[in-house]
């Protein structure tokens, strides 16, 4: 069978392709492209100055670190104790020159002093960076842009293989046809291969590790130095919910702990900030059943004496919290069917008089959750 497609010659094609990415990638510019550059007197060469030289490729001589090997460009979700380049980029941004230079400069602090010692900075090439660091602010990450230039290329490789196909079964112009051939077959392995190495991201969620707006770590605190649960999840033995400590809570030791071992000031800085200007500091919740399940912190920490550790896991050695059980239906179910709770001398159970009495007479040794109606569909859904 033979189709002839004459609306659709490889050429036309080929120019379709480029005319749509060539206005994708317009369109996506123009946020970064407005003038907004150029609004404190900066051109655009000084704006590649400073991101040069943020990233140590300028001066050739350089003597310290460059600033991108301790101040990521990107948010990384393993705990990077550093300040990110952005959360510099956002504490700076309505500030002038100077105060950034003297914090830069001359540092004060222990990690500070540390950490930016014997830095040997022109004063114009830390001008430059501090405009790199406000125009970071306007465009965002550039690793944002990265996706979208990845998302380019994606829709740019799926085009590229329907016109080899075209070409290949209708038109049949491109003569040797192994070109065409070595076309289809390039970009449709690059394909399989993105799609693969995403579709084997999807699977890791059980381990979820949302980024927190402070770095905050159970392992500093409920390891190191063994701070109790409770201390600050104080509802978790008779509310429903185990609570989020409030800026307060956290006041209560910084108010005197103002610097951090691995974090220096930067960090406990913005508990300062939301305590002095009296915001909430925005936690990212980590754990999330769905809303047709009830489940509460009292029927388990205080009835059933559970400890944090058997539903959280490890919590006092992560730097960053994530989430230890799946929380499916089949995990809850499984420890309601073998747990035996602490019946005896639990003022929760006095009302259950049968299993007393079968306890004290020997003819059961124990009871499970399931026992107590722990199955039931009614206990756990609305
Ligand atoms: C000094 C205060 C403090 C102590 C002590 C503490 N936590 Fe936390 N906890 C927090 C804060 C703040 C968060 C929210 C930020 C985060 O998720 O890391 C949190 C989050 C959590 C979460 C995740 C909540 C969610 O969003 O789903 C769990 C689970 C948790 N803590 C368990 C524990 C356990 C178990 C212990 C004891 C080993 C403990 N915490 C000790 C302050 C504390
Ligand atoms: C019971 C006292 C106590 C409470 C409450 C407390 N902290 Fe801390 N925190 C400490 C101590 C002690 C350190 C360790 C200081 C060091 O590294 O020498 C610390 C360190 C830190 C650090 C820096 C870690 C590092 O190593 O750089 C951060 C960030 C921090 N805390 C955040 C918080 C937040 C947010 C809260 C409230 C949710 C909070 N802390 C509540 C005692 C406390
Ligand atoms: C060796 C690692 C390292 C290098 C290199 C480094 N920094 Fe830092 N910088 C840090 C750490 C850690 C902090 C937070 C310390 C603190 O707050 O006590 C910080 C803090 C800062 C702050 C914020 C200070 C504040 O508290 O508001 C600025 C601004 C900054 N750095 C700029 C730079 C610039 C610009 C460069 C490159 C010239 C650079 N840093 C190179 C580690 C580094
Ligand atoms: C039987 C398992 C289990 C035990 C034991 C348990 N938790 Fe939880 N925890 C959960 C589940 C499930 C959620 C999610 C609840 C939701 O999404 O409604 C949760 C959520 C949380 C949260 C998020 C805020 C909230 O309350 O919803 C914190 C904080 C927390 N747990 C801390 C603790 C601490 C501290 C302990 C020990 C005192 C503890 N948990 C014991 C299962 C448990
Ligand atoms: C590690 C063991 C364990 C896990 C996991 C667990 N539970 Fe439980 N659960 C218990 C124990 C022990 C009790 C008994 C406490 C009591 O009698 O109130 C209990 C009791 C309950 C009750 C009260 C039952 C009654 O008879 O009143 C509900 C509701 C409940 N769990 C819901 C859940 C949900 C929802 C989950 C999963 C998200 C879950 N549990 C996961 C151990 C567990
Ligand atoms: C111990 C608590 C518990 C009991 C008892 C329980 N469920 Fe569930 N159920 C859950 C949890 C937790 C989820 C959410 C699972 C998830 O999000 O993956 C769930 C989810 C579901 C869903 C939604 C489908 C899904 O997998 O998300 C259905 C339907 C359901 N349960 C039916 C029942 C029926 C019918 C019973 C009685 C035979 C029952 N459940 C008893 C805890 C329970």
């Amino acid at each position: 069978m033979k189709l002839d497609l004459p609306f659709l010659p490889a050429r036309r094609v080929v120019s379709l392709v480029f005319l749509f990415t060539f206005f994708f990638i317009c369109n996506l510019q123009s946020p970064g492209a407005d003038p907004s550059g150029s609004d404190h007197g900066v051109s655009r060469a000084d704006l590649r100055r400073g991101e040069r030289f943020f990233k140590g490729l300028l001066p050739f001589d350089i003597k310290h670190e460059s600033c991108i090997s301790c101040h990521n460009l990107k948010a990384s979700d393993s705990l990077n104790w550093n300040p990110s380049a952005m959360e510099i980029a956002i504490k700076y941004a309505s500030r002038d020159f100077a105060s950034f230079e003297q914090v830069v400069m001359s540092p004060s602090g222990k990690k500070m002093s540390e950490v930016h010692q014997g830095f040997e900075i022109e004063r114009e090439d830390l001008a430059h960076v501090k405009s790199y660091l406000d125009e970071m602010v306007q465009t965002g990450y550039p690793q944002e842009n990265m996706e979208v230039m990845w998302l380019v290329g994606l829709i740019l490789l799926i085009l590229i293989v329907f016109w080899a196909l075209i070409e290949l079964i209708f038109v049949k112009k491109i003569k040797p046809r192994i070109i065409t051939v070595v076309i289809l077959l390039g970009s449709f392995g690059w394909l399989t291969n993105i799609l693969y190495t995403e579709a084997v991201a999807l699977g890791r969620q059980e381990a979820y590790a949302p980024l927190q707006p402070i770095k905050f770590s159970h392992k500093v605190h409920a390891g190191l130095n063994q701070t109790d649960c409770f201390y600050c999840h104080n509802t978790a033995e008779y509310s429903k919910s185990a609570g989020i400590p409030s800026v307060n809570t956290c006041m209560n030791c910084h108010l005197i702990v103002r610097e951090g071992t691995n974090s220096g000031k930067f960090e406990i800085d913005k508990i300062h900030y939301a305590f002095d200007n009296n915001i909430p500091i925005e936690w990212v919740r980590v754990h999330n059943l769905p809303d047709h399940v009830f489940f509460s912190h009292a029927q388990h920490v205080g009835a059933g004496k559970l400890d944090c550790k058997e539903c959280h896991g490890p919590v006092e050695e992560m730097d960053v919290l994530r989430q230890h059980s799946d929380l499916s239906m089949g995990w809850c179910l499984d420890c309601h069917r073998t747990h035996k709770v602490q019946f005896i001398e639990n003022k929760y159970y006095s009302s259950y008089k049968e299993f007393h009495e079968q306890i004290a007479t020997g003819k059961i040794d124990s009871v499970t959750v399931e026992q107590l109606g722990g199955t039931d569909c009614m206990k756990c859904h609305y």
